[in-house]
């Protein structure tokens, strides 16, 4: 992992950024996560670098930590893999046993970088991309190498 990318806790100061950030690649700061519509800024978010990835988590539970967002702004210079590494020490200092990831079919790039950094699959949610699209219209009906976005697909590493 690079240790010359620091990553700090976002504050007041990045809000309206993260609002930007939200909006150009999540199509807004409601996502739908778990069947249920959440609004993204309530949530704790990590920045690593010169404001070159951004990542968002919630507590589960007292055991599981969750990524509610992750995206590094210029891929394959190391940035996911510091916001993961980051999250994942400070969730295991707060007591947590686990740490969760939910993407999507498509997104064949990110279910290589979760597996390669410990995340084991452990759900598959057939359809529930269809069903989160009635909350949430904006979600594309394609995704990554136009595969048709459908199905979600749950991840874990324990910590
Ligand atoms: C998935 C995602 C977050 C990964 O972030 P990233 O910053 O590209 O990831 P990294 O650079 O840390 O690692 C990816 C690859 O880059 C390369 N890499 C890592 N560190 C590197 C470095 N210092 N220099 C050059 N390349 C490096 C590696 O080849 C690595 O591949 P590996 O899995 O075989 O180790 C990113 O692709 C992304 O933002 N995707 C779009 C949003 C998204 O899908 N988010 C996930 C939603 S669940």
């Amino acid at each position: 992992m690079r240790d010359d990318i620091e990553v700090k806790t976002a504050g007041e100061a990045d809000r309206e950024w993260i609002r930007r950030q939200l909006t150009e690649n999540w199509g807004g700061h409601m996502v739908v996560l778990r069947g249920e519509l959440l609004d993204v800024t309530r949530y704790p978010a990590l920045i690593a670098g010169d404001r070159e990835g951004l990542l968002h988590y919630r507590a589960l539970d007292r055991d599981v930590c969750e990524i509610v967002t992750l995206e590094a702004f210029r891929t394959g210079r190391g940035i996911g893999t510091v916001l993961v590494e980051t999250l994942a020490a400070r969730a295991r200092a707060d007591g947590h046993r686990r740490l969760l990831v939910v993407t999507t079919n498509d997104n064949l790039d990110a279910l290589r970088f979760y597996q390669a950094r410990g995340f084991r699959l452990q759900a598959l949610r057939p359809g529930a991309v269809e069903a989160a699209r009635r909350l949430k219209p904006e979600i594309a009906p394609t995704g990554n190498y136009g595969l048709p976005i459908r199905d979600e697909l749950e991840l874990a590493r324990e910590l």
